[in-house]
Parts: C-alpha cells; structure tokens; sequence
C-alpha cells in the first residue's frame, strides 16, 4: 500500500465535529488534515493567527470543512469560548484533541521554576481545562449531540517520560500528568458519561516543531539507527492512530 493510501474508507468520521488544540502544526495539523479527508469538520485552536491561517487555507483546499479559532489552552476562558464557538460553528462537538504542546531543551539547573511552570501550565492544565469545558458537550445526550453514545477525547504525549530524559525534566513531567489525565478521566466520563479517553505517545516523529527544536541535526541520524524499524515515525502514523482511535471502529476499545 502506498504511503498516502489510507487503510480507513473515506467516510470514517463522516458527520463528526472535531476540535484539536494545536491543530495548525506538526501533528496536530497532520491530525487535522486526515480527520478532514476522511469526512469529520474540523475546527482548530491555536496561539498565532499566522498559523491558523494558513493551516485553514489549507485544508479548505483540501476540500475539507474546516475553521480556525485564536486561542491559548492555558486560558479557561479561551478554551470556553473556542469550545462553545466550535459548537455554534457546526452544531456539536464529538471529538476533542488535545495537541497543544511547549518545548524547549533546557537543564534543570538553568530551568526557572516559571519556565517549568510554563510548560506544564500549556500541556497539563491546557488539556484539563480543554477537556472539562468540552465535557457537556461530549457526554451522551450532551447538547446538539445526534449520536446515542457518548463522544472521544485524545491526547498526546510522548514517551520521554517513561524513563528519563536530558534537558527535558519539564515536558517529561507535564506528560506523565497527561497520562494520568488520560487514564483517570477514561474512569470517570467512560463509566458516567460514555466518552472514550484514549491518549497516543508517539516517539520523535519526522518533520514536526518538536523534532527539529529537540533533536540536534547531529543526533537525528543517530537517532534512525537505533529505532526498532530503523526510522522516525512519521505524522501520518500518528494521524493514522489517531484516526482508529476515535472512529466507530474504535468504539469497540
Ligand atoms: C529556558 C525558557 C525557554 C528556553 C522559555 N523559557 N523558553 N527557559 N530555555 N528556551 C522560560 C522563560 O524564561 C520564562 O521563565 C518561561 O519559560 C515563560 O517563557 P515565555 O517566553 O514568557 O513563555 P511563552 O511566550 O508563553 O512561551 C512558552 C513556550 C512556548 C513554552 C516557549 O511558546 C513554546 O514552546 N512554543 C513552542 C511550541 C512547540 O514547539 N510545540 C511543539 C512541542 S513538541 P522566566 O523564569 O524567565 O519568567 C512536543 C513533543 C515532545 O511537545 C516530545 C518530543 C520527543
């Protein structure tokens, strides 16, 4: 099979409302695009207007029904207004990513408590607060809902944090409240509301901001080398996930 060529039938999220955080750039952008093709509205949420623009324009010359809302995750009452003008946009809501990521590489002895703060504040508080302003929408019955079951979230991580990581002691730790976000919130809305919480961790993924601001251009062939498949992974693996992940096809989960 062709790179390109989807394992999914085009129509796999026909009729879903998508909201994705960061959804004008690396990943999130690459989620949007594939959600689009494959029949979901997208709606996309970001800091610059320059990006959102642009990554809009795109996708409307993909065919793709798709609008852009100026915002930061780390902001209640932004998330609350792109949330509730995704709703008014295209009726309901029945899928939210949280993409929305900060990085830089730093020690943790030149790492100032606010930048650590900062980080966590953008990844781990953003996609809470993301996720408990979309939850009346998302819930079974929840308003413009035409679906009898409940709606998705997902949310990306990483695996840094798995073990340990140079320079990286802020995101790593932000991310592994991501995940305990993800698990926790799959417990409480997946028995009381039927929403499907699914987190994806992809590994150093080609072509994306973290890469090329995380991995020194003299690291990033060491790097092939020592992955399982001797490659990076690509945004289209993700996007591929992520689009199983949140399909009736994943309902089964
Ligand atoms: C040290 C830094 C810093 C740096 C910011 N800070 N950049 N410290 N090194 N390079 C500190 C500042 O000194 C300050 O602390 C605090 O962080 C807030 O900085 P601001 O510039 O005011 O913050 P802000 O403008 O809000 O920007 C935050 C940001 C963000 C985190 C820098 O803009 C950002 O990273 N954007 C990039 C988005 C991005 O790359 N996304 C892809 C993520 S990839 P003081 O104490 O001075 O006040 C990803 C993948 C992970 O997540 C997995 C990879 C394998």
């Amino acid at each position: 099979m062709a790179k390109e060529e989807s394992p999914f039938k085009a129509d796999v999220v026909k009729g879903k409302v998508c909201l994705i955080t960061g959804g004008g750039s690396g990943i999130g952008f690459e989620i949007s695009t594939q959600f689009g093709k494959h029949g979901a509205s997208v709606a996309i949420m970001g800091r610059r207007k320059q990006v959102l623009d642009a990554a809009v324009s795109s996708l409307h010359s993909l065919g793709i029904n798709a609008v852009g809302f100026e915002g930061d995750v780390r902001k209640q009452e932004d998330a609350r207004r792109v949330v509730e003008s995704t709703v008014k946009h295209f009726g309901c809501l029945d899928i939210l990513v949280n993409a929305a990521a900060g990085n830089f590489l730093v020690s943790a002895e030149d790492l100032s408590p606010n930048g650590f703060r900062t980080v966590i504040d953008i990844d781990s508080v953003g996609t809470f607060t993301m996720c408990h302003e979309a939850l009346k929408y998302l819930k079974k019955g929840g308003h413009g809902r035409n679906s009898s079951r409940g709606g998705s979230i997902l949310n990306i991580t990483a695996t840094l944090h798995y073990t340990a990581s140079w320079y990286q002691i802020h995101v790593a730790a932000a991310k592994a409240a991501v995940d305990s976000i993800t698990r926790n919130l799959a417990l409480e809305w997946g028995t009381d509301y039927d929403i499907r919480v699914n987190g994806i961790a992809p590994g150093p993924i080609g072509d994306t901001p973290g890469m090329s601001k995380l991995v020194p251009d003299e690291i990033k062939s060491k790097t092939r080398e020592v992955m399982p498949l001797y490659k990076i992974g690509e945004k289209w693996d993700i996007a591929m996930a992520a689009l199983y992940l949140v399909s009736d096809a994943g309902e089964l989960l």
